[in-house]
């Protein structure tokens, strides 16, 4: 049970997501507001991460994915792309030991053949590093998009349909689930989005499906505890439906 909830309620553990997906939007107005270069946004944004990452850990949520970059932002000014790229790289050397420690499981999707050599090599440690943890799986969507996701998971069955291993009667959506990113993992239940933006903007596309969805005006750099905890409220408050009545779920139970 988590108490001390700002709105002085509380929530049962079993009423938290099991997978929490986020958009961290919101740093270069947060930085446009303080009249600070945009990329000062970026760097109170990683503390943000951290801070989330750690209550995750902290309450159980069994996987956090965060949407560090997307397919679409290599068309940011060069000099903004290059702090970002640095940012990770200093990021991941300094906290990579930390979350070894506390038993956390990174991985990285998206094409990282893009990134530069050290970059791809720092997440290939990280990742090596940590891959037999058991705790908090945490997910770093990096140059990822929604639909190169479902391009790539296509790419890999029209190779098994060549090889002859495949009818394409026989394909469901379960069998495009395979080849999609973090299927061994439980689909998002609960995606946050920060600073006042409606949008899923192309981020898991396929694995959103059914999550319910929380938006906030909060800028990314100013979203602490006490909003990411509101926002698990929000979730534990919802009644997920699948499809079936509320009357079904009811009888189910
Ligand atoms: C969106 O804000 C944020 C990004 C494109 C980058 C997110 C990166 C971080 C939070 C820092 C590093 C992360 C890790 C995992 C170490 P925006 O620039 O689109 O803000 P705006 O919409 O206000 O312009």
């Amino acid at each position: 049970m988590i108490n001390k909830l700002p709105s002085n309620k509380s929530i049962e553990l079993s009423d938290l997501p099991k997978h929490v997906a986020i958009i961290m939007d919101g740093n270069g107005r947060w930085a446009k507001k303080r009249f600070l270069p945009r990329v000062a946004g970026h760097k109170v944004g990683v503390g943000t991460v951290k801070t989330i990452v750690e209550i995750s850990a902290e309450l159980g949520v069994k996987a956090l994915t965060l949407f560090a970059f997307s397919s679409e932002n290599w068309q940011r000014p060069k000099k903004e792309v290059n702090t970002l790229m640095d940012l990770f790289v200093s990021s991941l050397k300094k906290e990579v030991k930390q979350l070894h420690k506390n038993g956390i499981k990174l991985q990285f999707i998206g094409d990282r053949s893009e990134f530069n050599p050290k970059l791809q090599a720092r997440i290939a440690e990280s990742e090596e590093l940590t891959k037999d943890n058991e705790g908090l799986k945490l997910v770093i969507a990096a140059n990822y998009g929604g639909k190169w996701d479902i391009s790539q998971a296509v790419r890999k069955l029209a190779e098994q349909i060549q090889r002859g291993e495949i009818e394409p009667d026989a394909i469901t959506s379960d069998t495009i689930q395979k080849y999609i990113c973090l299927n061994d993992l439980p689909e998002p239940d609960f995606f946050i989005r920060t600073s006042g933006e409606h949008r899923i903007s192309n981020f898991m596309i396929w694995q959103l499906a059914y999550t319910e969805l929380y938006f906030t005006d909060t800028l990314w750099p100013d979203f602490d505890r006490a909003a990411y905890i509101e926002a698990l409220q929000s979730f534990a408050d919802r009644e997920r439906r699948f499809g079936q009545t509320g009357e079904q779920l009811m009888k189910a139970q």
